[in-house]
């Protein structure tokens, strides 16, 4: 995964690379750089220093003053082929410097490909996959200028999910570009174009923007986009309308992006049930973009529910509503994981996939996999019209809002309320709960955002709890039935921050085997809210203190009880039980927001991970 920009007849051209390539830094840092045409060559600076690569790229914007520079390409890398370094980064050239290519993805195919062209000559000065494109984009390109051309040949070449932006020095102001599965948009301002990753690294500068197609080459010279297919077709670009505004995506004078997220979570959910809810149980949930036949859902007797890390865990904390409304048996698999063991899938299977970027590769092989076995797939996303809505018979956005930081808050409680809201939909569609049953849980998510509320306001006085165990240096968090789910998220969110050993457990399975870890200097901390299960959860809360370990309580608001079972407690108002994991977890996020902190560690920038994973 990384971050692609291509400028073409845009002034200052070195500094909006830079301004692009920092809005685009969730999507992967760990090498930035950009190529600029100049006096006929480029002109290219590259940076591979971990977590900052981008603001010492800014630093160069001054070296190219006093030619002009109005055309270049730039990157921020997530290296999958070579270590993070210099000689890495992109842009890769060619031999002769001719040609510049930046890439997100993997050419599967790369090494024989590598090894045609060291025995034709060519000079490699990289580990990356990536510079195979570049080469190969000299030989197709020949004595020709048009580089869009060459790169409609080369691309059928190459194996793999992967979107590239490729310019050349003879027509500098052309910008090509194409892409299998990874996201790519294009967009116009006059005579100025532009091609980026992502909206938000161009946000505010262009006015026309364009969709681009799996396997169409695009390209946009003095404003004007040309767009054909491989077989070099003409196709008419897709415009469409962007809606978003930079204030949206900025940090609004919070310290980091993961506060400011934490506490954008009530208007997550609101912005998530908004118009879904109302005459629910006349007309039934609203799901616009659900576009598959009532028919075929009626038909579905099986459910799988795949995703990727904390996007797994929300399908597990929704399972729960969904075979108990739906009473449908209900599979989880992780998603890397889903298509290996062939699953039994047919017609009568749904397949629902959560992902907030909508762009995990992992989970877009999977939901492949499941559509091509004739299973009716459904899709929820953050992103709209990403790859997997794209992919699949029919998609729920959540509608959080850009995240940015790297660690998921504000669209996993989304997902889970999207998750809740489709469970309602389906048993009302197959009449297989009670009005009554239906009710309780329609009016608890209509309760649920101001809940959420009151946890998020109360941010400062969990920073205070979780300060408690801020010198431990291991963490197991347990729970049962709902409350499972919370635990493995809590430890994730634990260990993607502060680095530090965390898991989570069923509570019951503790004394299989972990609890044998116990001891004074470990940390457990227990879902303990007013669940079906308080009462085994806190058997198994005994075990654990018999041990001599720290205990950490997620307790209901007013449970004193409970609250004098632990060293502390965060406590947390009373919801509906199916909706409990939404609530349980914000403690836990603030709990690895505080540690990670405490611990000196950028919080929206772990180390060694990307927000969106485009690699299997
Ligand atoms: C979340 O905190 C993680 N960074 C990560 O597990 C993430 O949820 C996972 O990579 C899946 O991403 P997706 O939701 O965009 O598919
Ligand atoms: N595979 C390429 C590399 O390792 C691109 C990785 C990316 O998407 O950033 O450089």
């Amino acid at each position: 995964m990384c971050g692609i920009i291509g400028v073409s007849g845009v002034r200052d051209a070195p500094e909006v690379i830079v301004e692009a390539l920092r809005r685009l830094e969730y999507r992967g840092y760990d090498s930035a750089g950009m190529a600029i045409y100049q006096d006929g060559s480029f002109k290219r600076v590259r940076e591979a220093t971990g977590t900052h690569s981008v603001e010492l790229l800014a630093k160069h914007v001054k070296d190219f003053q006093g030619s002009e520079s109005v055309s270049g390409v730039g990157h921020n890398r997530w290296a999958t082929h070579g270590k993070p370094s210099q000689e890495n980064a992109h842009p890769q050239f060619d031999c002769s410097g001719r040609v510049a290519v930046v890439h997100n993805g993997i050419v599967e195919n790369f090494a024989e490909l590598k090894d045609e062209l060291l025995s034709q000559g060519h000079l490699f000065t990289s580990d990356t996959d990536t510079e195979v494109i570049a080469h190969l984009l000299e030989v197709a390109l020949g004595g020709t200028d048009r580089i869009d051309d060459a790169l409609a040949e080369v691309f059928s070449k190459l194996r793999g999910a992967m979107a590239i932006v490729a310019m050349e020095t003879s027509r500098p102001t052309l910008l090509a570009c194409v892409r299998r599965t990874s996201p790519l948009i294009i967009a116009t301002n006059g005579d100025e174009g532009f091609i980026a990753s992502d909206i938000p690294a161009i946000l505010g500068r262009a006015k026309h923007y364009y969709q681009i197609d799996d396997a169409v080459v695009a390209s946009v010279e003095l404003g004007e986009v040309r767009a054909f297919k491989l077989d070099h077709t003409e196709v008419e670009p897709r415009e469409f309308v962007v809606t978003w505004d930079l204030t949206r995506a900025a940090r609004d004078g919070y310290d980091d992006f993961m506060s400011k997220e934490i506490m954008e979570q009530p208007q997550a959910i609101r912005d998530t049930l908004a118009g879904r809810l109302q005459h629910w149980d006349t007309s039934g949930i609203q799901l616009d973009e659900l576009r598959v036949e009532v028919e075929k859902l009626q038909r579905v007797n099986k459910i799988f529910m795949i995703g990727c890390g904390t996007s797994y865990h929300a399908c597990m904390a929704a399972r729960y509503a969904i075979e108990s409304l739906c009473k449908i048996p209900v599979e989880l698999d992780v998603a890397s994981e889903f298509r290996y063991r062939e699953p039994r899938l047919d017609e009568q299977t749904l397949v629902i996939a959560v992902s907030q970027s909508g762009e995990t590769l992992d989970t877009i092989a999977a939901l492949a996999e499941a559509s091509s076995s004739g299973a009716v797939s459904l899709v929820v996303s953050n992103v709209v019209d990403s790859s997997m809505a794209r992919m699949a018979d029919s998609v729920i956005y959540t509608h959080a809002g850009p995240e940015v930081c790297v660690a998921s808050t504000k669209t996993y409680l989304a997902q889970i309320v999207a998750l809740e809201l489709f469970a309602i939909y389906f048993a009302k569609l197959k009449g297989t709960s009670t009005t009554a049953e239906l009710r309780s849980l329609a009016s608890a998510l209509e309760e649920l955002a101001e809940k959420v509320g009151q946890l998020t306001n109360r941010f400062a006085e969990m920073v205070g709890v979780a300060s408690k165990v801020e010198n431990f240096e291991r963490f197991y968090f347990i729970g049962r039935n709902v409350g499972f789910p919370v635990a493995l998220e809590g430890a994730l969110k634990l260990k993607e921050l502060s680095y530090l050993p965390a898991e989570g457990f069923p509570a019951g399975e503790l004394k299989h085997g972990p609890i044998a870890m116990l001891d004074a200097s470990s940390v457990v901390v227990a879902i303990a809210t007013r669940g079906r299960l308080w009462e085994k959860v806190m058997a198994n809360l005994q075990e654990v203190k018999a041990r001599g370990a720290k205990v950490l309580l997620v307790a209901s608001e007013g449970d004193n009880e409970t609250i004098a079972e632990g060293d502390a407690a965060f406590v947390v108002p009373e919801t509906h039980p199916l909706l409990s994991p939404v609530l349980d977890t914000i403690p836990l996020q603030i709990l690895a927001y505080h540690l990670a902190r405490y611990r000196g560690f950028d919080v929206d920038r772990p180390r060694n991970l990307a927000k969106t994973v485009t690699v299997e």
